[in-house]
């Protein structure tokens, strides 16, 4: 199997200056498996994401139990979103738990501060959220407050979720109708703390963390998994000093705040859907440092923890753009074209070939905001071209990763160039192999020949998302025109697998 994988390493540096792609995909020594977080979402407080997204009025002719709506509920079943965030984001360290429960109308209502400035009635908190989170089956993750909240706030709701004693708080979450205790296990000690979660250094917060997880109790067939507020971006500095201070034993996460601005100025960001191809390639270019920023954030976190114990959570991430013309700017909502899809397939990619520590990553968000998944308007919805994505991604999900090995072939847009290609790969249960290839060339398409070594395999079938223009949307007279189809564009000769990539293209291969 070496000399196999050695001989593909050979003819993928001689192949590298032709027209053609040398590819070789090793399954002899899988080292991880994929895990299903990294397909997770986030939803928070924030313009229609809850409010008008999944909690509607009860008068909207949708489907719904209680106020959820079910439409948008058995749309996220389909793609198995393992995990939801909530209630934030910057929301979540002013957000005091006991307004969003017991009965509605007595709930106090609040000035929601970070995004618009408009009336939050509460009347979506803890057992909505995860009434909502049973309803896709999916495993809550839940930011707890340290910026304005308290330690015995947060060990309190620990608590009344998590416990099956006799006790004030248990008591209750009995009397707001719950018996049995939630279990929720992902509990992240706030958001954002270098920041709208409280200015902190990261040595002041690193010794906020210990005294705030120490009081989060892990009770009877409860334990939680601890995730800690992360950097920002390039800020390693910030996580080298929770990892020094902190250590892989306090922290089972660790997370990760990146979000890609076509422009690369957050004063101007730039428009969802009126782009040139010029700001096309920006976009794509600041998309790729997560690459970057894996590696880096990664490396400072191997060196004090070598077996890997801490998880990074990339917990924020996807393009923000300006907001639509017309829409509240506090709210966030945008458009999502091909280009949207072109980001989430190139990070999806990276958070796979990086799963010995990505072990889960959040898209902002769901629904209605940033890089939604969903766009509601009254009773209709649609699915974005970000959302056709994760259809096609989720066969990577606890599938082993294999090693995936090529020279990409340049993406040139004047004097600068980016790597027109990236994949990854898995194996999942069945012996099945996976492959997600994006090509970002807008014009070229890519011929590559892969050696697949260790993989016995018969057949190829796969499915393709692309469209005419990058520009492309799914709007709600014309739901369809970004969506997945059958692709052909690859077949067996001899052992190789040869696959012809159209320009600006996201295709998922299946090798049974
Ligand atoms: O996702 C929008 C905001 O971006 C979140 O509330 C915050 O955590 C980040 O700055």
């Amino acid at each position: 199997m070496k000399k196999l994988f050695l001989a593909g390493a050979v003819l993928l540096a001689a192949w590298s200056t032709r027209s053609q792609t040398a590819v070789v995909i090793d399954a002899t020594n899988p080292t991880n498996i994929i895990s299903r977080h990294i397909y997770g979402h986030f939803s928070e407080h924030l313009g229609r994401c809850i409010y008008d997204g999944f909690w509607v009025s009860d008068t909207l002719g949708v489907p719904k139990k209680d106020r959820i709506r079910l439409d948008v509920v058995e749309a996220l079943k389909k793609i198995k979103v393992p995990n939801l965030r909530w209630p934030g984001g910057c929301f979540a360290d002013e957000y005091h738990w006991r307004d969003g429960i017991g009965p509605r109308k007595q709930r106090p209502y609040m000035v929601n501060t970070n995004w618009g400035g408009v009336s939050e009635d509460n009347s979506f908190g803890t057992h909505e959220f995860l009434e909502l989170c049973s309803l896709i089956g999916c495993e809550p993750y839940i930011a707890g407050n340290v910026g304005s909240g308290t330690v015995e706030e947060m060990a309190k709701w620990v608590e009344y979720l998590n416990s099956d004693a006799k006790s004030t708080m248990t008591d209750l979450r009995r009397q707001n109708g719950r018996e049995e205790p939630w279990r929720v296990k992902f509990w992240g000690v706030g958001n954002e703390s270098w920041g709208c979660g409280g200015n902190m250094t990261p040595e002041f917060y690193a010794d906020q963390y210990k005294r705030y997880a120490v009081y989060c109790r892990n009770y009877k067939d409860a334990p939680l998994l601890k995730i800690a507020s992360g950097a920002s971006s390039s800020d390693y500095n910030w996580t080298e000093v929770l990892m020094k201070n902190v250590g892989p034993n306090r922290m089972w996460g660790l997370t990760l705040h990146h979000y890609t601005i076509p422009s690369g100025n957050w004063g101007k960001k730039g428009s969802a859907t009126a782009f040139d191809e010029k700001e096309y390639f920006s976009t794509m270019k600041n998309c790729l440092v997560m690459e970057e920023l894996v590696t880096r954030h990664s490396t400072i976190m191997d060196k004090y923890d070598p077996a890997k114990k801490t998880a990074l959570v990339v917990d924020e991430w996807g393009i923000w753009t300006d907001v639509e013309p017309g829409t509240n700017p506090g709210f966030l909502y945008q458009q999502n074209s091909l280009r949207d899809a072109l980001i989430a397939g190139t990070t999806l990619n990276i958070f796979n070939n990086h799963s010995d520590r990505v072990r889960m990553a959040n898209l902002a968000q769901t629904v209605n905001v940033l890089q939604s998944i969903v766009l509601t308007k009254g009773d209709k919805m649609l699915l974005t071209p970000t959302y056709y994505v994760f259809d096609l991604y989720k066969v990577h999900m606890d599938a082993k990763k294999l090693n995936v090995n090529f020279k990409s072939p340049d993406y040139v847009n004047g004097d600068a160039k980016i790597p027109a290609l990236n994949m990854s790969a898995s194996q999942d249960s069945t012996g099945a192999v996976h492959i997600t290839l994006v090509n970002l060339d807008p014009h070229k398409k890519l011929n590559l020949q892969t050696t697949l070594v260790g993989v016995n395999w018969k057949t190829v079938s796969g499915q393709i998302l692309t469209s005419a223009k990058l520009t492309d949307i799914n709007t709600f007279e014309n739901p369809y025109t970004v969506k997945n189809v059958a692709f052909n564009g690859a077949k067996k000769s001899g052992e190789q697998l040869v696959i012809d990539l159209p320009a600006q293209s996201i295709v998922m291969l299946e090798l049974k």
